[in-house]
């Protein structure tokens, strides 16, 4: 990378980090997808969310790490987990909304998201997991949302545009007759764990921030089986669908490299999706 870039900030205020910040992004994303890869064998019919947060809480623990999310604006859990027509943000160990507890059911559709802090980098992934055996229409929900996202990743590379990720994302959902939730975006990433730019899901070809070999950001589309309002519930941090119907979503934390991209969060047991081997 050309040295007069490094450390400089965008006129959108966008960070350019250096070859080497690349190192430590890797490390970070490598523990949060393996956390992420260690948690699926607990998915199952009967757990309860406090305690998957619980085995996730260890794990950062375990490794030396800091949970991104303890302590963020209050929240005090190490993961989120979305049950069903959650969107983003369900907190572990509240009641899974439409039920009177955590307990995860047979045929729910659950993304656990985990964010890491390692030598202060931040990891930042989510993935969706299946219990028992899901219906039909909620496994094409989740395909379909693990597609989006790799068809926004395929959209990253120096001189491409921000709109032209938020365009291959929502024209590949609509076509399938899905929505695109526009209330929760992606972000750039690196030493801190929320910065610009905003990382729309939707959006036109050629529109907004240029990117540029050294931005870091999250790519982490919402998808609607149904419409794509949402409403904050009165914990005000649980997202759900205003129609109720189910949502997904995938998140990877990535870097604009000279050839197009660096996935930083990929799984190292190659258990992204599908969650669990067949
Ligand atoms: N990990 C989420 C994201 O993808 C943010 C969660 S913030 C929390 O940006 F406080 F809700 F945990
Ligand atoms: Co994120
Ligand atoms: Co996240």
């Amino acid at each position: 990378m050309d040295e007069r870039n490094r450390g400089r900030v965008t006129k959108d205020g966008i960070r350019i980090y250096e070859v080497s910040d690349f190192a430590g992004m890797r490390k970070a994303g490598h523990l949060a997808a393996q956390i992420l890869d260690e948690i699926a064998e607990y998915v199952e019919p009967g757990v309860t969310t406090a305690r998957l947060d619980e085995i996730i809480t260890n794990k950062v623990e375990a490794a030396g790490a800091k949970s991104a999310t303890i302590g963020y604006k209050g929240y005090q859990h190490a993961s989120c987990i979305s049950v069903n027509h959650v969107v983003c943000h369900g907190i572990p160990g509240g009641k899974i909304p439409g039920r009177s507890n955590d307990v995860i059911l047979d045929q729910d559709i659950i993304n656990i998201d985990v964010t890491v802090i390692v030598d202060g980098w931040y990891g930042d992934t989510s993935r969706m997991y299946v219990a028992g055996t899901p219906k039909p229409f909620a496994e094409r929900l989740i395909q379909v949302t693990h597609d989006a996202l790799m068809k926004g990743i395929e959209a990253v590379k120096p001189g491409n545009t921000f709109g032209d990720i938020g365009f291959a994302i929502q024209q590949f959902v609509e076509a399938e007759r899905m929505s695109v939730v526009r209330d929760f975006c992606g972000h750039g990433l690196g030493r801190v764990f929320h910065a610009p730019p905003n990382v729309l899901h939707y959006g036109r070809p050629g529109t907004g921030a240029t990117l540029e070999e050294g931005m870091i950001f999250t790519i982490e589309p919402m998808v609607n089986l149904g419409r794509p309002e949402t409403r904050i519930l009165p914990d005000d941090w649980t997202a759900i669908t205003r129609d109720k119907k189910l949502s997904a979503q995938f998140e990877h934390s990535v870097g604009v490299t000279a050839e197009g991209v660096e996935i930083f969060t990929l799984s190292p047991a190659g258990l992204f999706h599908p969650t669990k081997p067949a």
